[in-house]
C-alpha cells in the first residue's frame, strides 16, 4: 500500500500517524529531515551516556566502602547499557554505530558538555546522581512518548535506570548532609560546582534555540528547554532543603504568582566555551574515549568473526 503512494501522499500519512500521537518504526517512510535530527539526538544521546561512565568510574576504586563500591559499579554499568540501547535505536534508522563513533571521534558529533567537568572529590558522585541523572530524568520523561518508537521505547527502560540513579546521588549526599562538619563541607561544594552545569543541561534558552519548533511539530520534542528546565528547579528546591544544603543562586526564590521558583540566568558563554572543547576536561574525555575504542579492536573483530562463521554454518544447514 505504502509503496503506491506519491511523496505526498507518504508525508500525509505521516503527518497523520504524528498528529494521531501514533508511532513511526523504522520501516514507515519519513521525511529525511526527520530522520537526520532522530539521528543526530539519539547518537549526541548515546555518546553522552558512554562518556558520562567516565567521571563516574573515576571513583570506582576510590568509594569509600563494598556497599557504595558496588552500587556505583551499577550505575556506570547502567549507563554502558543505556549507551546500547540507544545505538540500536540510531541503527533502525539505517546507521552503523560505528560510523557514529567515528563523527564522534572526528568532533562532528557531540556528547552532553556536562562530561566535561572533574569529579574532584567523592561528593560529586552524589551531586551527579542527584542533579545530572535528576535533569537527566527531567529529559527523557518526555521522550517515552516520542514520535519514534524505537527511541521512544529505549527511554522507557532508561527513564527506570535513572531515577534509580537519582536515588542513589541523592542518599549519598543525605548521608555526607548528616555526617561530619568536613563531610558537611564537601558536600556543599559538590552541589556548588554541579548546580549551575546542570541547568546548562537543558540547552541554551527558547529564544536562541535552534531545532526546538520543528522537533516540537514532528513531537520528538515535548516541551521547551526552558519549560523542562523550570520543572527541574520546581522538582530539586524542596530536595536541597531536605538535603540542607544550599543551592548556589542568589535570586533563587519561591513565585507565588507563577507558582514555580524564579532562579538567576545561566552563563551561557561558559557553555559556548565547554560545548565547543574549552571545558576542563574535553580533551581528556575523548583521548580516553579514542584509547580505549582502539584497544577493543580486537573485541570488535572477534565478534565479526564469530558472527560470520554462524552465518556460514547456518547457511550450510
Ligand atoms: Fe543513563
Ligand atoms: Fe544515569
Amino acid at each position: 500500500m505504502a509503496a503506491s503512494l506519491s511523496t505526498e501522499g507518504l508525508q500525509q500519512e505521516f503527518d497523520r500517524l504524528v498528529a494521531d500521537d501514533q508511532r513511526i518504526e523504522p520501516r514507515d517512510w519519513m521525511p529525511d529531515d526527520y530522520r537526520k535530527t532522530l539521528v543526530r539526538q539519539i547518537a549526541q544521546h548515546a555518546h553522552s551516556e558512554i562518556i558520562g561512565m567516565q567521571p563516574e568510574g573515576n571513583w570506582i576504586t576510590r568509594a569509600p566502602s563494598l556497599r557504595r563500591k558496588a552500587i556505583l559499579m551499577a550505575k556506570v554499568q547502567d549507563e554502558a547499557g543505556h549507551g546500547l540501547y540507544l545505538y540500536c535505536a540510531a541503527e533502525t534508522l539505517g546507521v552503523d554505530r560505528g560510523e557514529l563513533i567515528d563523527l564522534l571521534h572526528s568532533g562532528r558529533q557531540k556528547y552532553s558538555s556536562i562530561f566535561n567537568y572533574p569529579t574532584l572529590t567523592w561528593a560529586d558522585v552524589g551531586a551527579i546522581g542527584w542533579l545530572v541523572d535528576g535533569a537527566a530524568i527531567t529529559n527523557q520523561i518526555p521522550l517515552c512518548r516520542c514520535s519514534y518508537g524505537p527511541y521512544a521505547r529505549a527511554m522507557v527502560r532508561v527513564c527506570k535506570e535513572e531515577s534509580f540513579h537519582q536515588r542513589q546521588g541523592y542518599e549519598l549526599l543525605y548521608a555526607l548532609t548528616h555526617g561530619t562538619d568536613a563531610q558537611r563541607a564537601m558536600a556543599q561544594d559538590a552541589v556548588n560546582r554541579w548546580w549551575w552545569p546542570s541547568l546548562m543541561m537543558f540547552g541554551p534558552p527558547d529564544t536562541e534555540s535552534t531545532h526546538t519548533a520543528q522537533s516540537m511539530a514532528w513531537r520528538i520534542k515535548r516541551f521547551s528547554n526552558d519549560e523542562l528546565r523550570q520543572r527541574f528547579v520546581d522538582m530539586t528546591v524542596p530536595q536541597a532543603e531536605v538535603l540542607g544544603v544550599t543551592l548556589p543562586d542568589p535570586v533563587l526564590r519561591w513565585n507565588e504568582d507563577r507558582r514555580h521558583y524564579d532562579f538567576g540566568e545561566c552563563d551561557w558563554d561558559e557553555l559556548r566555551r565547554v560545548v565547543s572543547g574549552e571545558g576542563p576536561c574535553n580533551r581528556q574525555r575523548m583521548e580516553h574515549h579514542i584509547a580505549a575504542h582502539d584497544e577493543g579492536a580486537w573485541v570488535r573483530e572477534a565478534a565479526a568473526a564469530y558472527a560470520a562463521k554462524h552465518a556460514a554454518v547456518d547457511a550450510a544447514a
